[in-house]
């Protein structure tokens, strides 16, 4: 989704804002432009549709320097991904602006601004903001003044980052309902939607809280809160995780962090010390709410949510408590009615979602007794505003695809299944049996990965098909559901997930040879029955791809395909399923030759409605 960088220093900044946007290239975006104020007091701009690389060979034909610039790649939401619609968007050569996020009263402000003589040159809604921003400034406000009055004006979420001519040493930004963080240097300061675009010039980071407005220049910053006052807000030093976007060896970041799993499961894991897993690792005061909890409500969206789908299972199995789950965009606009004493458990890889946010912050305080959120990136939104957090150790993820997010997220319920089911009087051996699960699954996941060859092998069936189907029962139906998601968002192919015995209710009418049908088939109490269904599948002449544990009893034949899965205790096979359909629509995709890391149309952190 749309990424901002800005800088003011004593030094010229275009390569710091190039770079910061090619560091957020991952975020997903289909234009890219900076503008910068020149030591002549006038504003230079470049901006075009398509990659940062081509802002790059626009400035080494054309270089435009200085040393107070705002860069940005945007993801289209109002208007058509083109030049005409990338930002920075300008105000009679005097204000620049770039702007995550969506303003939802855009066209009453454009209309007044029309009626007030300023020219639309944009379909987008941000074009509203710099008109405004030139308007309070014309007015004769100073640049925080005529923010402050612009902000006011808006409704929707934004993160805002502006310059003035008039102003040449100054940045101004605010946020609502769209990270920003400011980055602080020595006689420069930063600004970006994520720590990441910045780490090149600092390791200092000040996260602007909701509605803070910040004046920056390279002599020092002043941040006011949204009653207009002054804030001191706290400055924290971020450490590790550059590292992880290098991509090495590896021809792709979605190959590369899906071979990190075994790695990122273990460290998840290692949050227990001495793999004693209790409350405690989710957070200070979890101990008293898990000893009340009599039901819990999951939301999330996508991957995610995928991930709570799952946990349920053993929400339910493990911990005995009942559980809900709801993808976060319906949850947030439904009148519900809770349980008593129902915890809120929000998970997401970026923490920043922003129907998940808004999920939490519309949740009226008397209905869940406290909010927990499974989380991937410490310092996010969600991690700010949530009572209790579990970060997950996946380490940054760059692959729009969520992969070893998502292994983790399971490590993550896992854990508090085994917390929630101690204060509910979990047998020993049961949380003792999990415990050693837990630890023995990397082993299994570096034994899953061994098989990446003959998944390899199995893809090219997959490349000239429109369609698939995947099948699971019980657990493994959210399994099979992750799999169709994962297929169709790289490789472009309509995949849908159905619990297998559903097939004969419906969907059994699209079997054909050219609907290949994937099968999530361990050895479990459900086998015989996902036998039946396979069986429906074989006689109406579909072909089958079924990932199955060695002793399930399935062998290679004409229109049966049989990947041998290694065998597993019950409670890890979901996790190595996954594994195994990551790497199918990932061989599927890298034979289409779709962009694996950065797929058509898709962000990576989805911080609008
Ligand atoms: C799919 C994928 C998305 C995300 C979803 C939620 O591979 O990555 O479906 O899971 O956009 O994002 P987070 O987890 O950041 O809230």
């Amino acid at each position: 989704m749309c990424g901002i960088v800005a800088a003011t220093a004593r030094r010229e900044v275009s390569e710091i804002l190039l770079e910061g946007l090619r560091r957020l290239e991952y975020r997903g975006y289909d234009s890219a432009g900076m503008a910068l104020i020149d030591n002549e007091q006038r504003l230079q701009l470049h901006k075009y549709q398509g990659k940062v690389s081509a802002l790059e060979e626009a400035q080494s034909l054309n270089p435009i320097l200085g040393c107070t610039g705002i860069a940005h790649t945007r993801w289209a939401t109002h208007g058509q991904p083109s030049a005409a619609n990338a930002h920075p968007h300008i105000s009679r050569q005097r204000i620049a602006i770039v702007h995550n996020g969506i303003i939802e009263n855009h066209a009453e402000l454009r209309e007044d601004l029309r009626e007030a003589g300023y020219e639309f040159v944009s379909a987008t809604d941000t074009e509203v903001i710099v008109h405004l921003l030139h308007r309070f400034v014309h007015e004769g406000k100073d640049l925080l003044g005529a923010m402050q009055a612009t902000v006011a004006r808006l409704e929707g979420a934004y993160a805002l980052a502006a310059t003035d001519v008039e102003h040449p040493d100054q940045v101004v930004a605010a946020r609502s309902g769209s990270p920003l963080v400011v980055g602080v240097g020595i006689g420069e300061n930063f600004l970006a939607s994520d720590t990441l675009a910045l780490r090149q010039v600092t390791d200092r980071f000040i996260y602007l809280e909701e509605a803070d407005v910040v004046v920056c220049s390279a002599a020092g910053l002043a941040i006011y809160d949204g009653a207009g006052e002054p804030v001191q807000r706290e400055m924290k030093r971020v450490s590790g995780d550059v590292e992880d976007a290098d991509l090495g060896d590896y021809e792709h970041y979605m190959l590369k962090e899906i071979y990190e799993q075994p790695h990122a499961l273990a460290a998840t894991f290692a949050k227990a010390s001495a793999g004693d897993v209790d409350a405690s690792v989710f957070g200070d005061g979890a101990a008293e709410v898990f000893a009340q909890t009599q039901a819990v409500q999951i939301v999330a969206c996508g991957t995610s949510y995928h991930a709570g789908l799952v946990a349920r299972y053993w929400l339910e199995d493990i911990a005995g408590v009942p559980c809900q789950v709801e993808v976060a965009s319906e949850f947030r606009y439904r009148k519900r009615v809770s349980h008593p004493n129902t915890l809120l458990v929000t998970v997401s890889q970026s923490g920043e979602t922003a129907d998940t946010l808004a999920a939490l912050r519309f949740a009226a305080p008397e209905e869940f007794i406290a909010s927990l959120v499974i989380a991937n990136v410490d310092n996010s939104s969600l991690v700010r505003e949530s009572d209790l957090a579990f970060l997950t150790r996946a380490g940054m993820e760059i692959g729009v695809a969520s992969t070893k997010a998502f292994t983790t997220q399971l490590v993550a319920f896992l854990m508090l299944a085994l917390a929630l089911g101690k204060e509910r009087g979990l047998s020993v051996e049961r949380q003792q049996c999990l415990k050693e699960g837990l630890r023995d699954l990397p082993d299994l996941v570096k034994q899953t990965l061994k098989i990446d060859a003959a998944i390899e092998d199995m893809s090219a069936a997959f490349i000239q098909k429109h369609h698939a189907l995947f099948l699971g029962r019980g657990i493994q139906y959210p399994i099979a559901m992750e799999g169709a998601l994962k297929l169709k968002e790289i490789s472009y192919i309509h995949a849908e997930a159905y619990p297998a015995g559903e097939l004969k209710h419906g969907p059994l009418a699209l079997v054909d040879a050219d609907m290949p049908v994937v099968a999530v088939a361990p050895n479990d109490e459900l086998l015989d029955k996902l036998k039946s269904n396979l069986e429906e599948v074989r006689s109406r002449g579909g072909e089958l791809y079924v990932f199955a544990d060695k002793d399930a009893g399935f062998t290679d034949e004409p229109g049966v395909h049989v990947l041998a899965m290694p065998h597993a205790p019950e409670v890890l096979q979901p996790v190595i399923y996954t594994v195994a359909l990551q790497l199918l629509s990932y061989h599927v995709a890298l034979q289409k030759g779709t962009d694996v890391d950065k797929p058509r149309n898709l962000a990576k952190s989805v911080t609008v409605e």
